[in-house]
């Protein structure tokens, strides 16, 4: 299987997919793009090896179609079968969705349904939450929704901050999303729950 990661910054979640697709896992890295051309993800992934592109979202101001088929470009160059959002931080059209619907990945820092959107940790904590975490989905038209195929949960802990707890569901997230990646590309689609 072919796998395409958008980025939009540090890609710590790219970098452990592209780690986990070796041997027999049945998925190989093929392109890494972002819609910042300065997103330090990209360098990190061409030292690995793996093909990169940049699409400047910001040119094409309010107008996502124009943006997104300009991005579509090295997308379909690379023939993907699977597409990982992995630190993607540009809302997707339905059009651009519907193209890869049904193999079009996500992880969301929270434990989805709770806290779609962003600021999910300092949410978290605001609510007095005692457990946090994050989610891998199936990406659909509605932002961070879809068919959960992956949660792992974090401990709350005293003292935490927006930031502390960030990290702890951060390290997570790169456990979680290599183990979603390694059985969604095999074509089961049993979610994963960690720990
Ligand atoms: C992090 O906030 C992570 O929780 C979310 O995207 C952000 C950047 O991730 N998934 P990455 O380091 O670029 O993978």
């Amino acid at each position: 299987k072919r796998v395409v990661i958008l980025i939009s910054g540090g890609g710590s979640n790219m970098i452990r997919l592209v780690e986990s697709m070796t041997g027999d896992h049945p998925a190989r890295p093929v392109l890494v793009a972002s819609n910042d051309p300065a997103a330090a993800g990209l360098a990190r992934a061409a030292a690995m090896g793996v093909p990169v592109a940049a699409v400047d979202h910001r040119p094409f101001g309010k107008d996502r179609a124009a943006f997104e088929t300009a991005l579509l470009g090295p997308i379909l160059a690379a023939a993907p079968d699977i597409i990982c959002l992995a630190g993607f931080m540009r809302v997707l059209t339905p059009g651009f969705v519907a193209r890869f619907e049904g193999r079009m990945l996500n992880i969301h820092p929270s434990l989805l349904p709770k806290y779609q959107g962003l600021h999910t940790h300092q949410r978290a904590l605001d609510a007095g939450d005692a457990e946090a975490g994050c989610t891998v989905h199936e990406v659909t038209a509605a932002l961070d929704d879809g068919p959960i195929l992956g949660q792992a949960r974090v401990p709350v802990m005293a003292g935490d901050t927006a930031d502390t707890l960030a990290a702890r569901v951060l390290a997570m997230e790169h456990r979680l999303y290599p183990a979603v990646l390694r059985r969604y590309a095999a074509g089961d689609r049993t979610p994963v729950f960690l720990p």
